[in-house]
């Protein structure tokens, strides 16, 4: 087996089936959906305004979220995608809720199997893809992050071909065309921002998605049968349980879906 070593001491490094393992910490799938909207109001981001979706993509059903916040350069994305980094400072009295850099990764595998990240900056625009799906494909042993970056002086490195190969390959945007159109959604929105879009959905034992998309157009809600919070009748729980947009309306006082 190869090992990596530092000055002769072997380095721990995450198998891909940590991602599923990292992902149970959420039992409620709203607990996972508050970590992408806590990063988007987080002070280095401060996003004024956030989108939650359902969208079909290839007869798939996805979740997608954006926010017109900061966006991130190649080197932050990276951080996003991989485990255990976060710089994070409060801003005046503006105090971050992610300071563990796990959120992310936790809540994003617990909504689906694969994500693909699209973000814009000022000076670049990057995208990133953690899949369990390609892992899996390609059999790997180890956690890796395909990420590719446009730089507006257009110095694009050549090493991101591999990155681009697989994202084209393994994610559902099959052409550069594609990942375009998800970047100029972000430009339709603003300057700078982030997209994030979530496929290969959980599902519940009968092989529904766990989320109904369909009952009211307007809200994202919890099926009833979907997890063992869920188990009892949706007419014995408080709205604020399985609508999200209930949910997150208590919190945030105001919502977007
Ligand atoms: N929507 C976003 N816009 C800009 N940066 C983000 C966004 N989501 C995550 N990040 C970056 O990714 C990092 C890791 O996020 P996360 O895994 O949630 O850990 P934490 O929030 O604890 O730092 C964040 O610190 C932030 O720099
Ligand atoms: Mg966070």
């Amino acid at each position: 087996m190869e090992t990596y070593k530092r000055n002769g001491i072997p380095l721990s490094t995450l198998n891909p089936k940590f991602l599923h393992t990292n992902s149970t910490s959420h039992t409620w799938p709203f607990s996972a959906i508050a970590e992408l909207i806590d990063n988007a109001y987080d002070p280095d981001v401060c996003a004024k305004q956030f989108w939650i979706d359902w969208t079909r993509i290839k007869g798939l059903d996805c979740l997608s979220f954006m926010d017109n916040g900061a966006g991130m350069n190649r080197a932050r994305l990276h951080k996003m995608l991989s485990f255990g980094y976060s710089n994070k400072e409060a801003v005046k009295d503006h105090i971050p809720v992610g300071i563990y850099g796990n959120g992310f990764k936790s809540g994003s595998m617990r909504l689906g199997m694969d994500a693909i990240v699209f973000t814009k900056t000022k000076k670049s625009m990057s995208i990133g893809l953690l899949s369990q799906s390609y892992l899996q494909a390609i059999k790997a042993q180890k956690i890796m992050i395909p990420i590719l970056t446009f730089r507006r002086d257009e110095q694009n490195l050549p090493e991101d071909g591999a990155s681009l190969d697989a994202i084209l390959k393994y994610s559902l945007f099959n052409t550069e065309k594609e990942l375009f159109s998800e970047l100029r959604a972000i430009i339709s929105a603003g300057p700078t921002g982030t997209r994030i879009i979530i496929w290969n959905l959980r599902t519940t034992t009968s092989g529904e998605t766990e989320f109904d998309f369909e009952t009211d157009k307007y809200d994202i809600q919890i099926r009833a049968n979907a997890s063992e919070n869920t188990s009892d009748s949706l007419a014995m729980m408080p709205e604020s349980r399985y609508s999200l947009r209930v949910s997150e309306c208590a919190v945030n006082g105001s919502c977007a879906i």
